[in-house]
């Protein structure tokens, strides 16, 4: 998770929360002290529903935690896991930071770069595929690293991306080891 500059993203149009959705924000608020510390859940919950998140759902959220919607902007602008765009069917964040950069993660994001044909925050043509750098996502010990959807696919190489590549194109997600968790679990074992 990290900042960069976010564009201001295109609207499309006033959002209401369902009446589904409507118990669920009553249910998180009611976990917090007050109603602008939800803020990063309500967010959580408006990218379920509406996908990616607008100039529009980040009005709503302020009117319903009361607070500045220039608030709700700072907040989701900051985090690159709320998505400011349309993304595709599968959303590459690649870690840029310095224990992910000291082992090859510009070579990994040049090599994706190439084989899905896309830039930094690009999207491919087929809309399988959004590329973007984030800076550390917490997996330094098992760098470089990029998560994929909600997965993490750790120690890459470029030719384990290209695994990764072609069983998300296939429908067949690969399943790859967590090398730091198994080594844990062979510790404790
Ligand atoms: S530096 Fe890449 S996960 Fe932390």
């Amino acid at each position: 998770m990290s900042s960069h500059s976010t564009p201001i993203p295109p609207s499309r149009g006033p959002v209401e929360w369902s009446a589904s959705d409507a118990v669920k924000v009553a249910d998180i608020m009611s976990r917090y002290p007050t109603k602008q510390a939800a803020v990063m859940p309500l967010l959580w919950l408006a990218q379920d529903q509406w996908e990616w998140i607008d100039l529009d759902v980040m009005r709503l959220v302020a009117r319903t935690i009361d607070c500045p919607p220039s608030q709700v902007h700072a907040v989701a602008s900051f985090y690159t896991m709320f998505k400011k765009a349309p993304t595709g069917k599968y959303l590459i964040q690649v870690c840029q930071t310095l224990s992910c950069a000291l082992v090859g993660a510009e070579k990994i994001m040049a090599h994706l770069e190439k084989r899905l044909e896309i830039d930094d925050h690009g999207n491919s043509r087929d809309g399988l595929f959004t590329l973007l750098r984030v800076e550390c996502l917490a997996s330094c010990g098992s760098a470089p690293m990029m998560q994929v959807n909600d997965h993490f696919y750790e120690r890459l190489t470029t030719e384990t991306c290209d695994q990764i590549i072609a069983g998300l194109r296939s429908g067949k997600p690969l399943a790859l080891p967590r090398p730091e968790v198994d080594e844990w679990t062979f510790r404790v074992s």
